[in-house]
């Protein structure tokens, strides 16, 4: 036996080994040490799996690409559906990367008079949760509607999520992601020419967290009427107004008008993007309106969800229910009349 180990293959040295039934007897057989002869049918063995592993995404490659040959432009087909759905049969699991925060969406809306616009913002919803507050949310709605409103803005936290703090099982009445976002496809305000443009929140991001599923990306789907610009943040040209919906972090400051104040400042600081003429913040359930702090018309946004026992009811928290319809007039890129109007609901129980 005078070739070297390097130069055995994996077949010979499996043959040897099935004939012999050990590596000590192997590198006997061999003249080397049993250490030298295991390290060398290691690497072998080693280089076949790896080769196998590439020749298996080399085909799973292949057949990705025939299935999804015919999807061009990124644009959802049915062809898209049917990919994913042949995918997700043959066990395995399709998620699609959400939306960047920050995007920027220029929106037709028709002006109530000349420079004047009329738009309703609201946040927080927390569907699925059985402190929702859905027969307020429609009336805001059917208001919105009567006042010729044609967009709403939703500032995150459509969805109550999951897993947000202890005792949260026994505070919703869905339970994942598909049942709250059925939920929402089948309940959620639907009015005849009203849209409305939302952002995700953290609730919402705690399916994509736990499962990778984008809860607000699925029920935009469904729902043409209501658009999904991304998670946390999304910019809104409306004529030559700016409006910024915020979805914001942490909890509510004692000294309410503390995180509208930080936030708007981070907008003046921010050199990358243009400072909003509005700016809307969702999360904090705490209604606070600061009419030109450091040029910025802010609003912090009430929510359509009554106190939680195991996480507002504890840190003592009293959430306003509500929304805001706004009213703005500009003049060459500046705000020059804002009016607010924050319609405030009371709790219902069990609305759910
Ligand atoms: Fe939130």
């Amino acid at each position: 036996m005078n070739k070297k180990l390097s130069e055995w293959t994996i077949d010979e040295m499996e043959s040897l080994y099935m004939q012999l039934g050990s590596f000590r007897k192997c590198a006997k057989e061999l003249c080397c040490d049993p250490k030298t002869f295991r390290k060398y049918y290691y690497s072998k063995k080693n280089e076949i799996n790896n080769h196998d592993a590439d020749m298996l995404c080399n085909d799973m490659n292949n057949t990705l690409n025939n299935i999804l040959k015919p999807i061009t432009n990124n644009s959802i087909t049915p062809d898209l559906d049917t990919a994913i759905q042949t995918i997700q049969n043959a066990g395995w699991f399709v998620t699609k990367k959400p939306l960047q925060r920050n995007y920027t969406f220029d929106l037709d809306i028709e002006p109530t008079e000349t420079n004047i616009y009329k738009v309703g913002i609201i946040s927080d919803t927390h569907l699925g949760s059985k402190y929702q507050q859905m027969e307020s949310l429609w009336k805001f709605y059917e208001k919105c509607e009567r006042e010729g409103i044609t967009t709403i803005f939703h500032a995150g936290d459509l969805s109550d999520g999951v897993n947000m703090y202890n005792g949260q099982q026994f505070e919703i009445f869905l339970h994942g992601e598909r049942a709250q976002a059925q939920y929402i496809i089948e309940n959620y305000p639907k009015i005849d020419g009203i849209t409305t443009e939302m952002i995700g929140g953290n609730h919402d991001e705690s399916f994509y967290k736990r499962y990778g599923s984008d809860i607000c990306y699925d029920v935009s789907i469904q729902r043409p009427d209501m658009k999904y610009k991304g998670f946390y943040l999304a910019n809104f040209n409306i004529g030559n107004i700016n409006i910024c919906i915020h979805h914001g972090d942490g909890g509510v400051a004692y000294a309410r008008s503390y995180k509208p104040q930080k936030l708007a400042l981070s907008k003046i600081e921010n050199k990358d993007t243009p400072t909003p003429n509005i700016l809307a913040i969702g999360h904090y359930h705490a209604t606070c309106i600061l009419p030109d702090y450091v040029g910025i018309y802010t609003i912090q946004m009430p929510a359509f969800q009554s106190s939680t026992p195991s996480y507002m009811g504890r840190k003592g928290l009293n959430p306003d229910i509500g929304g805001i319809i706004l009213e703005f007039e500009e003049s060459e890129g500046k705000l020059v009349s804002t009016k607010t109007q924050y319609v405030n609901y009371r709790t219902v129980e069990n609305d759910y």
